[in-house]
């Protein structure tokens, strides 16, 4: 039996091949399940003992050199394959995959563009902000009602810092370092504390607009509105509800009139045949002076609307938690989208 297991050695030694076939023969006189070394291995079991050390040494290193064997000619094949594959220049190339935008970029680089034309510039801000920068230049001092509107995440409390509620911050901030005419606009994510229902979210996304100059008037507001309105949805019919905010005197509540042309116009608008779309209106007085700009110089206007909210109306997506659950099928739908 020894004599044999030599041989066999050397006959792994000396073998090789270019063809998968024989290496797949070799792997199975060898090493397969009835190969030579299973029924070595059965014959060793009733060997004296005195000769198992010698035959399992000389039966291990059978076993090892069949595998190390394998695996050199089985990459040796392989790299084979692949260069002749390299050689072939008329060969196609790999496909690569394209990724795809979130929709959420998708919209704000739109919006972004359309400001862009009427010569906006884009600003940031943290979004750790100061309780000043937050709310109390916007005229939203503290113990002001008006803060319940936004349930606000604080991060710390002497001094206050907190994670910023909306985009209007970025106003603040702009004032302060900016002198007029300005003409801006800050995109970024913004936190509330509205964990209420599983539907809605505790971040999302806002984009905030300022325009600061002498002689600006609602008027102008309006127009710079019908023209967002118009290039974004192709809709150029608004209308301006008064509402309320602390920042903006008057303020009021963008609609565009969406139409009621099918049923999907319907289940948008609730049958109105309009979109509440954002918040606006004419810088108060008091935010200028808080940002050290001049009231009776200068005025402006100032609004703000949710980037998610129109993704979902844009895109015709029914479940704001799309947005943010990353799931691969539904990204994967945008690929073609600019
Ligand atoms: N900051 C407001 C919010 O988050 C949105 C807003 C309304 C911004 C009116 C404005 C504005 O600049 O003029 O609900």
């Amino acid at each position: 039996m020894e004599e044999r297991i030599k041989k066999n050695i050397e006959e792994i030694k000396d073998f090789s091949t270019n063809s998968h076939e024989e290496l797949e023969a070799f792997r199975i006189k060898y090493l397969g399940k009835k190969g030579l070394l299973t029924s070595y291995f059965i014959d060793f079991k009733s060997l004296d003992n005195d000769k198992k050390k010698d035959v399992g040494q000389l039966l291990n290193q059978l076993k090892l050199s069949a595998q190390s064997k394998l695996e050199e000619l089985k990459t040796k094949l392989l790299s084979g394959v692949s260069k002749s594959k390299l050689n072939d220049l008329s060969r196609p190339g790999d496909i690569i995959q394209l990724g795809s935008r979130h929709p959420i970029s998708i919209v704000k680089n739109r919006i972004v563009e359309i400001f862009s034309e009427i010569g906006f510039t884009i600003s940031e801000g943290p979004e750790i902000e100061d309780d000043w920068h937050n709310f109390s230049a916007l005229n939203l001092p503290e113990h002001h009602p008006a803060r319940d509107m936004q349930d606000t995440f604080f991060v710390d409390k002497d001094p206050d810092f907190l994670l910023r509620t909306h985009t209007s911050s970025v106003q603040v901030r702009y004032m302060e370092n900016n002198k007029p005419p300005i003409r801006t606009i800050s995109p970024g994510r913004v936190y509330r504390n509205e964990a209420i229902s599983a539907r809605s979210h505790c971040f999302f996304h806002q984009i905030e607009g300022l325009c600061i100059d002498k002689d600006v008037s609602f008027a102008d507001l309006k127009q710079t509105l019908e023209y967002f309105t118009t290039k974004l949805f192709g809709k150029s019919k608004i209308r301006l509800r008064p509402s309320y905010f602390p920042f903006t005197e008057p303020s009021a509540e963008v609609d565009v009139y969406w139409g009621l042309n099918n049923e999907t116009d319907y289940k948008m608008t609730k049958g109105t045949g309009w979109l509440e779309i954002m918040g606006c209106g004419m810088v108060d007085p008091n935010v200028l002076k808080n940002c050290k700009i001049d009231p009776n110089e200068y005025s402006g206007f100032a609004f703000g609307l949710g980037i998610d909210r129109i993704a979902l109306l844009l895109h015709q997506i029914d479940d704001i938690r799309l947005l943010s659950e990353n799931d691969i099928r539904f990204l994967e739908q945008f690929k073609a989208s600019y």
